[in-house]
């Protein structure tokens, strides 16, 4: 029915309101598809793995943003349209938009190549709605600093890299302001999953 993701800088809560979200779209009876990225299909996880993992410090940016996209059409085409199709709504933890930010303006690719060649790959799929959630690098990185996970390839890289990926969503939320919503990612969990239900009663007119 409808696509649904969940955008914004490591640790700014996403996975959170998405959980909090399919939850109550379920008690609300509606039926929901949670996904990840990247990942969810036995192929996109292995590339998860090549993505994430840290042997290879020297990927190059093209590469990188292949992999992503590669792992992504898999999704697509396995999971997500079929999920669509059978009228459920579909809530994904990061999709193009983390490509466009990611690759396109903090490894410097351009959003354009990045998009057209998403836009490629997935037969055009973007979401019905968009949430970036803000939270300020700084909390990002104090979050990050007091998890007991090691960090990922793309977390343990410099602050200037995390800075750009900030500035980044505020430039595609400018740029696509019908299909972005911003989410001040500050207060408590209860209150941003109120903001979050609120967008989507306004957008979609979704009664959760
Ligand atoms: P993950 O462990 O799923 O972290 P998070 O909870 O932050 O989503 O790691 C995904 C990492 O991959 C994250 O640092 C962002 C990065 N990424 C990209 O660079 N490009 C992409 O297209 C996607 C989907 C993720």
């Amino acid at each position: 029915m409808y696509f649904i993701t969940f955008e914004g800088i490591d640790q700014s809560g996403k996975s959170t309101q998405l959980k909090l979200l399919a939850g109550s779209a379920t008690t609300a009876g509606i039926d929901t598809l949670s996904v990840r990225e990247p990942g969810g299909t036995p192929l996109g996880e292995q590339i998860r793995e090549i993505l994430l993992g840290p042997e290879h410090a020297n990927m190059d940016a093209w590469t990188e943003a292949l992999l992503y996209a590669a792992a992504r059409v898999q999704l697509v085409k396995e999971v997500v349209k079929p999920a669509l199709m059978q009228g459920k709504i579909v809530l994904s933890d990061r999709y193009i938009d983390s490509s466009l930010v990611y690759q396109g303006i903090a490894r410097g690719l351009g959003i354009d190549r990045v998009l057209d060649l998403n836009l490629g790959a997935t037969g055009g799929l973007m979401p019905d709605l968009t949430f970036v959630f803000h939270l300020g690098v700084a909390a990002s990185r104090e979050r990050l600093a007091g998890r007991d996970t090691a960090e990922d390839r793309i977390e343990g890289e410099p602050l200037p890299f995390h800075e750009k990926v900030e500035a980044g969503y505020r430039q595609l939320e400018e740029m696509y302001p019908g299909r972005i919503a911003g989410i001040d990612a500050g207060g408590s969990i209860e209150e941003v999953h109120a903001r979050v239900v609120a967008v989507c009663h306004e957008r979609l007119g979704l009664e959760l």
